[in-house]
């Protein structure tokens, strides 16, 4: 994909105000796909590999923790971090003998950071939340994360939703009752969608001051497609991405993330290979291709051996997720009464938005201008 630019969204949420710009509101962050730190606690009577250890006598970090992505300690994470999918209950379930958690719920730990070390490869939300210290802001009292189980899509995070609602009740009483701002990246931006359409007008006039996103993934990605085929190494030059896939195909938030019918064309090629061209009319045959035909079941569109070195068609974008998905939030404009503001970023990627000086900037802007 060209990196061409992101866009950076400010909604305004509640009907009784009329300006995205206002002092100390507290902020709440929601993380975007592989956003948080994992934790895993594991006690199995199977292993893939004779050196993967069985047992754990505690959680331990199990996302982004490099130790575990090297070759053959790798095929131990894969089996400790992947789902496997029930297509008759329609939900996955972890590898027996394996728990997961998402640690810190409310505190900004855990989506500042990837990886409790705190190596600089996993730093997430930390700039932002940083600059907003500067501003006065404290963290895990105005500064609140809601980190999720980013393997899955909403119909299996419905918890969350509860949990989030309770954290935003919360902190808008533990701040003089002050409403609070959303701030969103990537699958994040339509996470808090969803969140935000499970609530009454009421409710999100009381409690809800702005929704921003930062490269918010509204009508999916094409990459979500290649990723079926080829997997993605996460932009490290370390990692295999046909390694990872074995992993990343069995996350029902890949599904979610796949291009969505408002967004692209029913007949629009995504994916080219010597005989045979897919679109989202025939996307079901793509699946039953690359041979994971649960994919299909996990996409929550319906309509109605893979052949090597596909081609994406792609366009523009921030890298991840293309130009007209990240741009979905101008199509609010004409959805809702309450102001929507959208800026391009040019020549910023997916990642970079969060270390951005611009966009460190604008977030200052919304504290500081009343
Ligand atoms: C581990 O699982 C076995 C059964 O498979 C059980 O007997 C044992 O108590 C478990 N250990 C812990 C620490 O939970
Ligand atoms: C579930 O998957 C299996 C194996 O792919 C398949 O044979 C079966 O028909 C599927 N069942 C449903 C209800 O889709
Ligand atoms: C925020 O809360 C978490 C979890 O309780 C804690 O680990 C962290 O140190 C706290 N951060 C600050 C700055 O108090
Ligand atoms: C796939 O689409 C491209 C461009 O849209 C076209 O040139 C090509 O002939 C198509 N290939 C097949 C096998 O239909």
């Amino acid at each position: 994909m060209k990196i061409t630019q992101t866009t950076f969204c400010c909604f305004l949420i509640s009907s009784v105000v009329n300006t995205c710009y206002s002092a100390f509101h507290p902020f709440i962050f929601i993380p975007g796909d592989g956003g948080s730190q994992v934790e895993a606690k594991i006690n199995k009577t199977n292993s893939v590999h004779y050196i993967c250890a069985k047992t754990s006598t505690d959680y331990f970090n199990i996302w982004l923790n490099l130790e575990l992505l090297v070759p053959v300690v790798i095929d131990c994470w894969i089996d400790n971090i992947k789902l496997r999918y029930d297509n008759v209950t329609r939900r996955t379930l972890n590898t027996d003998g394996v728990e997961i958690r998402i640690p810190g719920f409310g505190s900004t730990e855990p989506v500042e950071w990837l990886d409790p070390s705190r190596a600089s490869s996993g730093a997430y939300f930390t700039d932002i939340v940083n600059a907003l210290v500067k501003l006065g802001h404290v963290r895990n009292q105005t500064l609140k994360g809601a980190p999720f189980d980013f393997r899955k899509a909403p119909n299996e995070n419905q918890d969350y939703f509860v949990k989030l609602k309770q954290l935003v009740e919360e902190t808008y009483e533990a701040n003089g009752k002050t409403s609070v701002i959303l701030l969103a990246h990537s699958m994040g931006g339509p996470m808090s969608q969803y969140f935000l359409n499970l609530q009454k007008q009421s409710w999100k006039d009381k409690y809800i001051k702005c929704l921003v996103t930062l490269s918010g993934a509204w009508g999916g990605s094409v990459k979500a497609v290649k990723v079926y085929a080829i997997g993605d190494d996460l932009g490290s030059y370390m990692l295999n991405g046909k390694v990872m896939k074995l992993e990343q195909i069995t996350n029902p938030s890949l599904a979610w993330l796949m291009p969505s019918r408002n967004y692209w064309k029913m007949d629009e090629v995504l994916v080219q290979t010597d005989t045979k061209n897919y679109t989202l009319d025939n996307i079901k045959d793509y699946f039953m291709d690359v041979e994971y035909p649960d994919g299909w079941d996990m996409v929550f569109y319906k309509p109605g051996a893979f052949y090597d070195n596909p081609t994406l068609i792609n366009g523009d974008g921030d890298g991840t997720v293309n130009r007209r998905s990240l741009e979905g939030c101008k199509t609010w404009s004409s959805k809702q009464r309450q102001k929507v503001y959208d800026l391009a970023l040019p020549k910023v990627d997916h990642m970079g938005i969060l270390k951005d000086v611009n966009v460190l900037e604008y977030i200052s802007n919304l504290v500081n201008s009343l």
